[in-house]
């Protein structure tokens, strides 16, 4: 028997098709392969009961151990109808999804969006998001979601275990993972529409939920690393951080430090 109720996800998920899994290596490379092949019907939902070898952003990998939700959705146009130059949006979209999805699971508060890709549960990442675009297929996007639901910190390599939490670890009961899946997509549905024509109503929403609002931080862009204090996000997903030399809008990077 699955871990999953398929046949409810099958009815519920809004996914035109499903692709399931017992363990898989990481279910972004299985999206990614799947959408290259061009023979499901979008939305496609990749499940897997567990991920082996999750990949985080950039040569970061992603743990998961058993009791996570991993999946992911692979969209197009018609879903998430956002001009090219906006996909790094779809992030911030889907991590507000997650956060208002687990904040009605599990009402333990706090629930924030750590710019652009992480939710953050009581000061501690909760859940991973890693978006991707698929070649050759410019209307595709591949969004990859990791959440700790019922795994505890406490098996996790020993450098993520106080940085990371988990569902379980918040609320002392094992959550339904179809539940909590399904309600993450129900999420997504509500909130990757509005990306196209109505962000500053998601904008107004993340930055309510800014995890690193008012911190000091050290942005790495791969060209630079700019320190600032944070002001919050823009309208366009942009990270606002006070610098010495003013405010910088800054679109892309990794947080490199916390001060
Ligand atoms: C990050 O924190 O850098 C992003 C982590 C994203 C992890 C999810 S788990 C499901 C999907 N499959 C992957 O291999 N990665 C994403």
């Amino acid at each position: 028997m699955s871990a999953f109720d398929l046949d409810r996800i099958r009815d519920e998920s809004g996914a035109a098709a499903l692709d399931y899994h017992e363990q898989l290596d990481s279910t972004n490379t299985r999206a990614l392969e799947l959408a290259a092949a061009n023979d499901r019907q979008l939305p496609l939902l990749v499940l897997t009961n567990h991920q082996q070898a999750g990949r985080g952003r950039g040569p970061n990998r992603w743990w998961a151990g058993y009791g996570a939700l991993t999946f992911s959705l692979v969209v197009n146009k018609p879903i998430a109808d956002v001009a090219q130059k906006n996909w790094p949006l779809i992030s911030l979209g889907a991590g507000l999804a997650v956060a208002e999805a687990i904040e009605s699971l599990v009402p333990v508060g706090d629930v924030r969006i750590k710019w652009p890709n992480d939710v953050y549960l009581k000061g501690r990442k909760v859940c991973g998001i890693l978006v991707e675009t698929v070649p050759h297929q410019p209307d595709i996007v591949v969004l990859g979601i990791g959440i700790n639901v019922n795994n505890s910190p406490a098996d996790a390599p020993p450098e993520l275990q106080a940085f990371m939490t988990s569902l379980v670890e918040m609320t002392h009961r094992a959550l339904d993972r179809t539940e909590v899946l399904l309600a993450v997509l129900r999420c997504l549905a509500n909130r990757l529409p509005l990306l196209k024509c109505d962000a500053w109503q998601l904008a107004e929403a993340w930055r309510e939920r800014c995890y690193l609002q008012g911190r000091t931080v050290q942005l790495d862009t791969g060209t630079q690393r700019i320190t600032g204090v944070c002001q919050g996000i823009d309208d366009q997903g942009a990270l606002l951080l006070y610098t010495e030399t003013g405010i910088q809008r800054c679109f892309g990077g990794v947080v490199a430090k916390i001060i």
